[in-house]
């Protein structure tokens, strides 16, 4: 027998749905998972969205049934951008691609990328001063840039560097204009600026990574680097044919944008939280000296660091850089006790998930103690900071890894002291990120 699903928070006047979202999309899922329990339906936009919060139903949705649904909201905005690429395809176009890149993200490949994630941390981390004030945020961007260009072009790209960090911004500024409704976006897309952003952003990146594809096709010789494999790759257990230009330069563009701002992000979160809870520094820094005495990492290193990944691994809780993952069900399909029609849009939420207080207590504080000890006790979809099923995050050992190599160059010699009072803002639109910047000082470590 069917249960209905319950009706959620319904606008008593026009927008007042939209609203709340706008001003705080997180805290307005909170309050509604609290108050309407595992699943309901609230309307939001004109669009009835399906909100399942239940761990278990979480998996249905993710997992079990997970071939009943594509990929919705919002993904039809980021296609311009990335085309028909990883993230954005569906069916067996997207099975073909997963195949070819699974090779990039294989234990080997990943391994020889940790050589190239250590250069790249140590320079950055090297070039800066005991005293120097500093915005974290675009730091920690322009260190994810390096190590995403060095792994996937076996470049540096300094020239084109901060034009497509621009170009980064331009595309997430685009995302907060469309999907905002605060005076300043709806401005921006009523003058037609936030489209002009979005195409001029396009633009560029197809013209950097373009450029980069042509003169790789010239040479045949795999460099190591991810660029090499996607144009050397051969579907062997499909139509044993290669990837098209196109269909390179969509995945080039998609693991740059899914790779670089959720890095970024989740890096800027993990050491500015440090940086508020000195004593979980203490402990990172502590088994840091221990295991590498002021070395830097490398990829077993990074693997034996247990207080670090604790560390990162509660940034990402706490802020998981896709804190909102939506779907759209193919067919009428039957989750739990509750049937989601077809076409309906459905939404889970890492955040939410992360922190209900039953698989987390004290949801707020940032705890160490958390991790590895609770992890084995959780049920499956109670964290899942990086998704699951068919379309879990391709680049997570990257990111792990990436995660240690960089915490540890920048934590044995330096601390982050924040220059302003309170938390860190955050905004939430396709991914959850620092709102603005993260100002502060660098302090030599002692
Ligand atoms: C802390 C860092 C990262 C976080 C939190 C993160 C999170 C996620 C999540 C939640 C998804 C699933 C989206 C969904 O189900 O709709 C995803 C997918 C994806 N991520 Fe990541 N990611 C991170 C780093 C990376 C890196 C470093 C790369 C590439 C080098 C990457 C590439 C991708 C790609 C290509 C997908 C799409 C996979 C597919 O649909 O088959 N991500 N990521």
């Amino acid at each position: 027998m069917m249960k209905p699903i319950p009706t959620g928070p319904c606008s008593r006047f026009p927008f007042e749905n939209e609203l709340s979202w706008s001003k705080n999309a997180r805290e307005f899922l909170l309050r509604t998972a609290q108050k309407y329990g595992d699943i309901c339906k609230f309307r939001l936009r004109g669009i009835d969205l399906y909100f399942v919060s239940d761990p278990e139903l979480v998996r249905e949705v993710l997992v079990t049934q997970d071939k009943l649904f594509v990929k919705g909201l919002g993904f039809e905005r980021i296609r311009p951008w990335l085309g028909n690429g990883l993230v954005t395809s569906e069916g067996e176009v997207h099975k073909r691609q997963r195949r070819l890149l699974q090779s990039a993200f294989h234990r080997q490949r990943i391994e020889a990328y940790a050589q190239t994630m250590q250069e790249e941390a140590e320079k950055a981390c090297a070039s800066l001063q005991d005293g120097q004030a500093i915005d974290l945020l675009p730091f920690i961007e322009d260190v994810a840039f390096r190590i995403a260009t060095a792994c996937m072009f076996d470049e540096n790209l300094d020239a084109e560097r901060p034009a497509v960090i621009q170009a980064m911004r331009l595309s997430s500024r685009y995302m907060d204009a469309v999907k905002s409704y605060s005076v300043a976006a709806l401005w921006r897309r009523w003058t037609g600026q936030a489209e002009k952003e979005k195409w001029e952003a396009i633009r560029l990146l197809h013209t950097m990574v373009d450029g980069i594809i042509a003169s790789r096709r010239q040479d045949t010789e795999d460099r190591g680097d991810l660029l090499s494999m996607l144009v050397l790759a051969l579907d062997e257990e499909g139509d044993g044919k290669g990837l098209s230009d196109q269909e390179v330069r969509d995945q080039v563009i998609t693991l740059l944008v899914a790779g670089f701002d959720t890095i970024a992000s989740s890096l800027t979160t993990c050491i500015y939280l440090l940086a508020r809870h000195p004593d979980a520094e203490q402990c990172v820094v502590d088994e840091m000296a221990g295991l590498l005495g002021g070395r830097p990492a490398g990829f077993a290193e990074s693997l034996a660091l247990g207080r670090a990944t604790a560390a990162f691994s509660e940034a990402i809780r706490l802020y998981p850089a896709g804190w909102l993952l939506p779907r759209r069900a193919t067919a009428d399909v039957q989750i739990g006790d509750y049937l989601i029609p077809e076409n309906a849009t459905v939404v889970v939420s890492p955040y939410v998930n992360h922190h209900d207080p039953r698989y987390f207590p004290d949801p707020e504080q940032f705890k160490l103690e958390r991790w590895p000890e609770q992890r084995g006790g959780l049920p499956k979809m109670a964290y899942y900071p990086f998704g699951a099923g068919s379309r879990v995050c391709i680049g997570q050992q990257f990111a792990w890894m990436e995660a240690n190599i960089v915490l540890a160059s920048f934590l044995q010699r330096w601390r982050f002291e924040p220059a302003f009072d309170g938390p860190l803002p955050y905004k939430s639109t396709m991914s959850l990120r620092p709102a603005n910047s993260c100002p502060g000082f660098i302090r030599k470590r002692t």
